[in-house]
């Protein structure tokens, strides 16, 4: 097995032009004729046909799926492609806190669990459709109260809490535009991004459970907006009782404000293309990327995929372990799951507490039937043992999901034997932030999988592995997954930086004569001989760590503005759980001297600038980094240096050949 799990290791980004990889994977499964029989999606036969339909019109397609949600008034155009700026349902009017609540109400689904929530304590708590719709009410009239206008940006900066997706939907109802800012980032993440999106009110809360410790929110939320000249207020979440300073005036409890509202409020007819949030990623510069997505294209596709990637069912109580402050949450535990008016299992906090089978007993308690998460936790499952989930009766689980990176052949078979007990279909889903929804899927009761690759884009999704003259790639030939045609849960543009969107993501392929312009993903990816396509990782410099993507000069920006680093590169090398672990190759100031103590303070550094996430597994310090004459840091051969210990490739572009020996040296101190 060690010699597979090194194979299967295709992680390693690709060197240069060359994008190889090396794993072969031979295993496939295909669906037990029990879960077909019962599938939205029942044979290989049935998705061909809906493939089919959907390659002849991808717009018509996408059309019949919007029809599904509910709209005010109807489009007169779906979709108006000015390149690369795509507009859908042009001349509709909808509400997404309408489609995921309102809708629901006529019917017997009013009395249905929307939320059930447990505490990382231990309390649990249930919403029904009719009343996660009333303290949806309640929250949007609390903000309209605070003079929250439509078009006016709302930051989120909370923990797992119902309050957080009521929070969300109350800005979708009055169609203020949510920021929501995972709660594990530090006050000056946090301020950047109020910034950024010029946010004018922040909901927080007093403290976060996590592992068994809290996380004080509203201080690091008050840090934060001392340099934020457009908060006007902030709303706090009471949760861990720990006591908080409230800022007159500024800042409002919420058991007071939200609470005291009326539970009426009519949702806002809002235009398709309406903002519905703006979300942060990281990209290959600096400055995090505000990813803005709006409204009806959003929920056309982010509705319509989790029905038919979770082959969604009203008796089915879907588990996502992803957090709300990144896409995964926002797609597919708020408004996926919900307009689908499904009974959405959220959990609070770690899943090793307070033992490493906090999971498995969830899903034991609470009957769980689909179970959604990341291949780094998977791999951490693994580390903790078969006997945590064994100890628990997983029989309610029928089907499984991965995303945020490829998953190991390994991870993947433990998944379907130890916790799928070889029962349960695995969805192994490939999307970024920036595509709002799946794109590359099985659908589970109609499509063969293959331990490693999330299989073929779904129907209405053009995409390609394409090589850098916009060729297609031959069988097995690793080349850049692109997306050749507009689709509805696009992202529209960068917020507030339009040139960095056009370079970000169409320069690589770009529109001119004889060539329509296609979207490229970032990632190097090559199709098998059956078509499927396996991620290879990005081509970028931004590494994956834990299923999040870091863009390795934003760690290196916080670490130069540490007193003593003169100079800092970041790169990311394999590692067994993480999928990647980040080191970081620092040349300090004459003053300073290379200390273990001082490599503990730049990574508290680095989690203060930017979060605990960001920080790097190792710091090793260097008198000199590799660069080219025109003085660019060759990261290519810190990656080769630290996955093999030797640079291999081309050196020729480096300015001082000597620097490498001594790299090497410091690796054996
Ligand atoms: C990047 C997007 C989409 C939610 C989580 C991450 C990698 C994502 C897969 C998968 C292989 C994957 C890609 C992608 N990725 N899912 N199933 N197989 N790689 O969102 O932070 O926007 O990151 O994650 O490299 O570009 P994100």
């Amino acid at each position: 097995m060690a010699s597979r799990s090194d194979r299967s290791r295709t992680k390693t980004p690709p060197v240069g032009d060359r994008i190889s990889s090396v794993l072969q994977e031979s295993r496939s499964f295909t669906p037990a004729t029990s879960f077909s029989a019962r599938a939205h999606v029942s044979s290989a036969k049935a998705l061909a046909a809906l493939r089919r339909q959907a390659d002849a019109d991808p717009v018509a397609f996408w059309q019949e799926r919007a029809r599904e949600l509910v709209w005010f008034r109807d489009w007169k155009r779906a979709l108006v492609w000015k390149h690369p700026h795509a507009q859908w349902f042009v001349g509709g009017t909808t509400n997404a806190s309408m489609n995921c609540l309102d809708r629901h109400l006529g019917g017997w689904r009013r009395t249905k669990a929307a939320l059930i929530w447990e505490g990382e304590p231990g309390d649990v708590r249930t919403l029904t459709y009719q009343q996660l719709h009333a303290e949806v009410c309640k929250a949007a009239n609390a903000l309209l109260h605070l003079g929250v206008k439509a078009g006016d940006v709302v930051a989120i900066y909370m923990g797992m809490v119902p309050e957080a997706v009521i929070a969300m939907l109350a800005c979708a109802r009055i169609g203020a535009t949510h920021n929501v800012i995972f709660g594990g980032f530090s006050s000056e993440a946090v301020r950047e991004r109020i910034n950024d999106s010029k946010a004018v009110v922040l909901i927080t809360q007093d403290g976060a459970y996590r592992r068994g410790q809290t996380v004080e929110l509203k201080t690091a939320a008050d840090e934060a907006v001392r340099r934020c000249p457009t908060i006007r207020h902030q709303l706090v979440l009471r949760r861990t009782q720990q006591p908080v300073k409230m800022k007159r005036g500024r800042d409002h409890w919420w058991h007071e404000l939200v609470d005291g509202a009326s539970s009426i409020n009519e949702p806002a007819q809002l235009p398709s293309e309406h903002p519905l949030f703006i979300l942060y990623t990281s990209g290959s510069t600096g400055k995090p990327k505000g990813i803005l997505h709006t409204t009806g294209g959003y929920l056309t596709q982010v509705a319509y995929t989790c029905k038919m990637v979770f082959d969604l069912r009203d008796d089915d109580v879907y588990f996502c372990t992803a957090d709300v402050g990144w896409i995964t949450g926002h797609s597919y535990i708020v408004y996926g799951p919900l307009l689908n008016g499904a009974t959405v299992m959220i959990y609070e906090g770690t899943p090793n507490h307070p033992q490493p089978d906090r999971f498995w007993d969830i899903i034991e308690r609470h009957a769980v039937s689909i179970f959604y998460t990341a291949p780094t936790a998977i791999r951490s499952f693994m580390k903790w043992g078969e006997a945590w989930p064994a100890k628990h009766d997983l029989s309610s689980l029928r089907l499984l999901g991965t995303v945020g990176e490829p998953i190991n052949p390994e991870a993947w078979m433990w998944y379907h034997e130890v916790i799928g007990r070889g029962r349960c279909p695995i969805v192994d889903t490939w999307w970024q932030t920036e595509t709002g929804a799946i794109m590359i899927s099985p659908l589970p009761g109609a499509s063969t999988t293959r331990p490693g690759t999330a299989t073929v884009p779904l129907p209405g999704i053009q995409a390609d592995v394409v090589r850098k003259d916009g060729t297609s790639c031959a069988a097995n030939e690793g080349g850049l997954l692109v997306v050749k045609h507009p689709w509805p849960s696009m992202l529209r543009t960068i917020y507030g930086n339009d040139e960095r969107y056009r370079a970000a993501y169409w320069s690589e392929f770009p529109k001119r004569r004889g060539h329509p312009g296609w979207y490229f993903t970032g990632d190097g990816a090559r199709r098998d001989e059956h078509g499927n396509i396996w991620i290879i990782g990005r081509v970028d410099d931004v590494v994956n760590v834990s299923g999040h993507r870091l863009g390795t000069a934003e760690i290196e920006s916080a670490l130069v503005s540490h007193a003593r680093v003169a100079e800092a590169a970041v790169v990311a090398r394999p590692d067994e759980v993480k999928g990647n672990a980040l080191v970081a190759f620092v040349t300090l100031k004459a003053s300073a001297t290379p200390t273990p103590a001082l490599a503990e303070e730049l990574r508290a550094h680095v989690a203060r600038e930017i979060g605990p996430i960001a920080k790097p597994d190792e710091i090793r310090f260097t008198e000199m980094l590799p660069k080219t004459r025109s003085g660019k840091i060759m990261r290519r051969l810190l990656r080769e240096i630290v996955t093999s210990g030797v640079a291999t490739g081309d050196v020729t572009t480096l300015e001082d050949a000597g620097v490498l020996e001594r790299l090497r040296a410091g690796e054996e101190e």
